[in-house]
């Protein structure tokens, strides 16, 4: 097997899951190399054996070079903004980064003959579903430019393999959350939003308490309920979704990425209380806008399709592993 055969470059990978998914790769064999502008990223989270461009995936010329440089088998597409609100004031600035960019790295990849691309979409592009579980094939409806910028995305793919000897995976989120299961990587971004960083950073004292966004909803105890999913999981579901990929190069994929569990948000904050030992405050307010009231993936698709046995699937071990990493970051 030629080298570049086991090869991948990942965009985005100082972020996040992106992160998360140069380890999986490396955990399953695959050499990596990344390509992260470091808006939002942080070098230091990619281990140093990883090749690292410190570039932008808007750059076709330096995309180009890459690839000249070391051919690789796959795309994994991490490299975007995932900010909701922000999206809604600043829709043009998500469109460039999140739709046009990905147009460049795709024209890219097409260009220099990769031939598979594994895409970070997500639950947004569905909106408020009618009904859930949500199921791959229900409407697509964004109710905020962050999802239809995913989406955009998603049919620039679905036209292109149509048209060019490539095939893809979206792999759509639901929420994701937790850290690496051995610590060597996590969620570091300094103005987190999302509920279980957020209750983390409560209890290592980085914020007060948390706000419960919503308590009338049309749901059991009237927060809101989510499908949290641990972003380990997520990120072997990226390695699968690959493998997938290489064996049936003619089949795409378009998989809901979560655990079909949904949890509210005061279960989430129950948890975070019974893991660290603490009473979290919790302070009741509004609904925030354009919140679904309960948002879960049909996940019978992707387990159809991968062979996927998630393993941090309980809701104690997401918080726990995202409360260790907060207790890394606040010790320095
Ligand atoms: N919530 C609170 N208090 C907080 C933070 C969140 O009550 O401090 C609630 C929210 O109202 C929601 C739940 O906790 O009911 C989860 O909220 P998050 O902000 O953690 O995540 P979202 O469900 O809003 O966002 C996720 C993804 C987005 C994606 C969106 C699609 O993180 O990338 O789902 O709806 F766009």
């Amino acid at each position: 097997m030629q080298e570049h055969e086991r090869h991948v470059l990942v965009t985005g990978g100082a972020g996040y899951i992106g992160s998360h998914a140069v380890l999986a790769l490396q955990d399953a064999g695959w050499q990596v190399s990344v390509i992260d502008n470091l808006s939002t990223g942080n070098r230091a989270a990619l281990p140093p054996e990883v090749a690292f461009h410190h570039g932008d995936i808007g750059n076709e010329a330096l995309l180009a070079e890459i690839f000249a440089a070391r051919p690789a088998r796959a795309v994994m597409h991490f490299a975007g903004s995932i900010v909701v609100p922000e999206s809604v004031s600043d829709p043009l600035g998500y469109y460039h980064n999140n739709t046009v960019k990905s147009r460049a790295l795709i024209a890219a990849a097409v260009a220099a003959g990769v031939p598979h691309f594994v895409f970070s979409s997500t639950a947004a592009v569905y909106g408020e579903p009618a009904k859930v579980p949500v199921a791959e094939d229900s409407a697509k409806a964004p109710i905020n430019p962050y999802g239809a910028s995913k989406l955009m995305t998603e049919q620039m793919l679905a036209d292109t393999a149509a048209a060019h000897p490539l095939n893809y995976a979206a792999l759509r989120y639901f929420n994701v959350a937790g850290a690496d299961p051995e610590g060597r990587s996590g969620q570091s971004t300094p103005a987190a939003t999302h509920l279980i960083k957020v209750a983390c950073e409560a209890v290592v004292g980085k914020r007060e308490g948390v706000a419960i966004f919503g308590s009338d909803f049309p749901t059991p105890d009237g927060t809101g309920v989510r499908d949290y999913i641990h972003v380990a999981d997520l990120a072997q579901a990226h390695v699968l979704a690959l493998e997938a990929l290489i064996a049936e190069p003619t089949r795409s994929l378009v998989m809901n990425c979560g655990y079909g569990r949904g949890y509210s948000v005061r279960e989430v904050l129950d948890a975070a209380d019974r893991v660290a030992g603490t009473a979290i405050a919790r302070q009741e307010q509004p609904r925030r806008a354009g919140d679904p009231p309960a948002l879960v993936a049909d996940n019978s698709l992707i387990r159809a399709t991968l062979p996927w046995t998630p393993r941090y699937e309980d809701l104690d071990t997401i918080v726990a592993h995202a409360l260790a990493w907060e207790r890394k970051l606040a010790a320095g």
